[in-house]
């Protein structure tokens, strides 16, 4: 199966172009050591280039997207092991994929779990979810985004709260901070509901979603009259493709386009 090769995430296809990748170490509540997070990232990079995919959903268990980084892992490092070794750059890796990641939060999503979760595009909690950087409480500062991350996502006061304090926030808090798209009540189910996203993201042409993925996660980066202008020129070469052609003449013909993506 998909997941044979993984020893700490499950794969799965849940729907047509749709992986769904699931953090899969229970007994540290998904705390994030080195093979935990080779494994999600070569799944994620995986699906990433399967042409079968339109979209990934990232997920955990109901107890736990992810506690964390691994702190017994990492206690005893020295400083010239985690410098020379850029320890955490390699987290990175997510916010570089092409296609798509849904994340779907239950339970704790605590320092590198909430900074994981933080990479995704579009990121769903469950009423269950604990979100935080409780880092300061081990004599450290988060170090996989989240100070970088969420004071352009929160602003500068929630950031500092968070990040000097170590509370933990509740999905509703998270929701109201604009942190998150939504929550999803029990009912539904959050990993249905990102599943649901991914299918109907990846049911559109996938240029022109890669296209849009790269040009709102530059709004993070760029000045506006950068952004602005990057956006207008991505906007302009979606001109010379085929599914630019076939989603405006099937609109002119009242049909449904059905994309080449190319
Ligand atoms: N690293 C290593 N092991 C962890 C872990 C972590 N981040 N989080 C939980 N575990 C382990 C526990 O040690 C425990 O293992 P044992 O059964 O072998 O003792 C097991 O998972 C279950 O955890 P608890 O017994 O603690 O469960 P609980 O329900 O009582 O508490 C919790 C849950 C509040 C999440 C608590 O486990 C906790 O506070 N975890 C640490 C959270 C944290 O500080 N995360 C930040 C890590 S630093 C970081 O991430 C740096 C960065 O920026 C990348």
């Amino acid at each position: 199966s998909l997941s044979a090769r993984y020893e700490n995430v499950l794969v799965s296809r849940p729907q047509p172009g749709v992986a769904l990748i699931t953090l899969n170490r229970p007994k540290a509540l998904n705390a994030l050591n080195a093979a935990h997070f080779k494994d999600i990232a070569s799944a994620l990079k995986e699906a990433d280039d399967d042409t079968s995919v339109g979209a990934m959903v990232l997920t955990g268990s109901d107890r736990a997207f992810a506690a964390g980084a691994d702190i017994k892992e990492m206690k005893d490092k020295s400083f010239a092991e985690a410098y020379t070794s850029n320890f955490l750059a390699n987290w990175e890796v997510i916010s570089k994929l092409n296609k798509p990641v849904i994340a779907a939060v239950s339970g704790y999503a605590l320092g590198g779990g909430l900074e994981l979760a933080l990479q995704a595009d579009i990121l769903l909690v469950s009423p269950s979810a604990q979100l935080g950087q409780p880092e300061i409480n081990l004599g450290v500062i988060p170090g996989g985004g989240g100070t970088q991350r969420l004071a352009r996502l929160i602003g500068k006061s929630r950031t500092m709260e968070l990040v000097l304090t170590g509370r933990i926030i509740s999905a509703d808090e998270a929701e109201k901070w604009g942190l998150v798209s939504r929550v999803v009540p029990e009912d539904i189910g959050v990993v249905n509901a990102a599943v649901q996203i991914a299918a109907t993201i990846a049911d559109k042409g996938r240029v022109a979603v890669a296209a849009g993925k790269e040009v709102v996660n530059a709004a993070l980066e760029l000045s506006l009259a950068e952004g602005l202008r990057f956006e207008r020129r991505l906007f302009h070469s979606l001109f010379a493709t085929k599914d630019q052609k076939e989603g405006m003449t099937a609109f002119a013909e009242k049909r449904k386009p059905e994309w080449s993506h190319s």
